[in-house]
C-alpha cells in the first residue's frame, strides 16, 4: 500500500502557502473558519489567491458569477482546469476547499520547476459560495456558471440578515447584473480535476494517502417554517400554548428515524428561533433540513417522511407550517475514462488511489454535467469535516500536490 508516495521530493511551496492562507478568516475563539462569500474574509482569500497566481505569471480574472480563474497559458480550447473553493461553512475546517486551491498553486510550482510547458493551458479555479453558507444554495458559483440555477432567482437569495446576493456583490465591488451561464468559458475547458480533502474516513483503513471519486450522492435542502405564538414562559398554561419548538423537536427526531430507515442521512444543522428569549415561548422556529442518500428516490422518500411528521406535529400543537425546497443537487457519476486515465498516471507515480463515492457536495459535480471531470481525495485521518477538527497530514497534502502535478502534466502535456 502506498502512504505518502515513494521517491518524490516534497513540494517546496505547499507548507509556505498553507501557512499564509490559514491565517485568513479564522475565528480566534473556535479555531474554525468563517469565510462567507462577499465578506471581508472572502475578499482577503480572493486577494491572496490573486496575488499568488500573479506572482507565478498567471493571468487572473473574476468571471461574471464571481468565480476566480488564473490562466497558465492562453485562453484556447482544451484547457485543463483544476481548483476548488475558498469559502467555508460556519466554523469550518482549514482544508475543505482551500486544499484544492493551494495544491493547484503548488502543483504549478512543481511543474514550472521541472520546466514543463503546457501544450494545453492550465487554469486554476476558485469557485464562489460553494458551501451555500451565506445564501443557502450550495455550489452557487458553479451552478450559475453551468446554468443550473436561474440568475434572477440567485440575485434575490438572502442571507440571515436579509441582504440579497445582488446587494452583497455590489458591496464587494462586483456587478450582479451579469450573473448566468458561460458556455464560452466551459467550451474552452477540456477537463476539470478537483483535489479535495476526504470527508469521511475510507482511505485511512486502506493505508492510502489518495483516493479518486466515483460519484456524489444526491442532496436536497429544505427550509421548514414553524409558526406559533409568543407567550410568557411562566404564566402561559401548557394547554394554551402554540409553541413551535415542540413540532420542530419532533421533526428533528423524525428526520433521524427516517434516515435510519432509508439508509440515508438527514440533518437539521441550522435553526433560528424568534424571539430567542429564555423566558418566552417562541413565536417562530425556522429550521433547515439537509438530506442525502445514494439515489434520488431515497432522498425524496426521506424528505416526504420528515415533512409528514412535521405536518402531524404541527397539527397537534396548533402551529403553522410552511416547507420550501431551497436546492436540489442530482446524483453525479464522474467520467470513467478520465478517472481511469488519472488512475494510470497515479499508479505510474507510485500511488494507489482507491475509488470512492462521497456524500459531500462539490463544484466538480456541476462541472461534470458539462466537462469530463474527476476528483482526487487526500486522506483525512479522522474523517471529520465541516469542523475545526478537520485535518490532513502535511505529508499527505504534499503527496496530493505531486499527484495533481502528475495529472496536470499528463492532461496538459503532449498527446
Ligand atoms: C459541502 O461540503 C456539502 O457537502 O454540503
Ligand atoms: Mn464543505
Ligand atoms: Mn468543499
Amino acid at each position: 500500500m502506498t502512504g505518502a508516495g515513494p521517491g518524490r521530493r516534497p513540494s517546496p511551496t505547499f507548507a509556505g502557502l498553507w501557512r499564509e492562507l490559514e491565517r485568513l478568516g479564522r475565528d480566534p475563539q473556535t479555531g474554525g473558519y468563517r469565510r462567507f462569500s462577499w465578506t471581508p474574509a472572502d475578499a482577503a482569500c480572493r486577494a491572496w489567491f490573486t496575488g499568488q497566481a500573479e506572482q507565478r505569471g498567471l493571468a487572473v480574472e473574476t468571471d461574471n458569477n464571481g468565480n476566480l480563474w488564473a490562466w497558465w497559458g492562453p485562453k484556447r480550447p482544451g484547457a485543463v482546469a483544476t481548483g476548488s473553493h475558498l469559502d467555508s461553512v460556519p466554523d469550518g475546517g482549514a482544508f475543505d476547499g482551500p486544499l484544492g486551491v493551494v495544491s493547484a498553486l503548488a502543483a504549478v510550482d512543481l511543474l514550472k520547476d521541472k520546466t514543463f510547458h503546457p501544450e494545453r493551458s492550465v487554469v486554476l479555479a476558485a469557485f464562489t459560495e460553494e458551501e451555500g453558507a451565506r445564501f443557502g444554495v450550495p455550489c452557487l458559483g458553479s451552478r450559475l456558471l453551468t446554468g443550473a440555477v436561474d440568475p434572477d432567482a440567485a440575485r434575490v437569495l438572502t442571507d440571515d440578515a436579509g441582504t440579497t446576493l445582488a446587494d452583497a456583490m455590489v458591496a464587494a465591488g462586483q456587478d450582479p447584473g451579469y450573473l448566468g451561464p458561460r458556455d464560452d468559458l466551459l467550451d474552452g475547458i477540456g477537463a476539470f480535476v478537483e483535489l479535495h480533502v476526504e470527508q469521511g474516513r475510507a482511505l485511512a483503513p486502506q493505508g492510502a494517502a489518495l483516493g479518486l471519486a466515483e460519484a456524489i450522492w444526491p442532496h436536497g435542502r429544505w427550509r421548514f417554517d414553524f409558526g406559533g405564538r409568543a407567550d410568557h414562559a411562566g404564566t402561559a398554561r401548557l394547554a394554551d400554548r402554540r409553541d413551535p419548538m415542540l413540532p420542530y423537536a419532533g421533526t428533528a427526531l423524525a428526520a433521524r428515524r427516517a434516515a435510519e430507515q432509508n439508509g440515508a442521512v438527514a440533518t437539521f444543522g441550522k435553526v433560528i428561533v424568534e424571539p430567542n428569549g429564555t423566558n418566552a415561548v417562541p413565536s417562530a422556529v425556522r429550521a433547515w433540513l439537509d438530506a442525502r442518500a445514494p439515489d434520488e428516490a431515497t432522498v425524496a422518500d426521506t424528505f416526504n417522511a420528515v415533512r409528514s411528521a412535521a405536518e402531524s406535529f404541527c397539527e397537534q400543537h396548533g402551529v403553522t407550517l410552511s416547507v420550501r425546497q431551497e436546492s436540489f443537487t442530482p446524483l453525479v457519476r464522474f467520467d470513467a475514462a478520465l478517472r481511469d486515465r488519472i488512475a494510470g498516471t497515479l499508479a505510474a507515480a507510485g500511488f494507489s488511489a482507491p475509488v470512492l463515492p462521497t456524500a459531500a457536495g462539490h463544484d466538480a459535480g456541476f462541472l461534470a454535467a458539462r466537462v469530463p471531470t474527476a476528483m482526487l481525495f487526500v486522506r483525512n485521518p479522522t474523517g471529520i469535516s465541516h469542523s475545526p477538527a478537520e485535518h490532513a497530514d502535511l505529508a499527505d497534502c504534499e503527496a496530493g500536490v505531486r499527484a495533481l502535478a502528475a495529472v496536470l502534466e499528463d492532461l496538459a502535456g503532449p498527446e
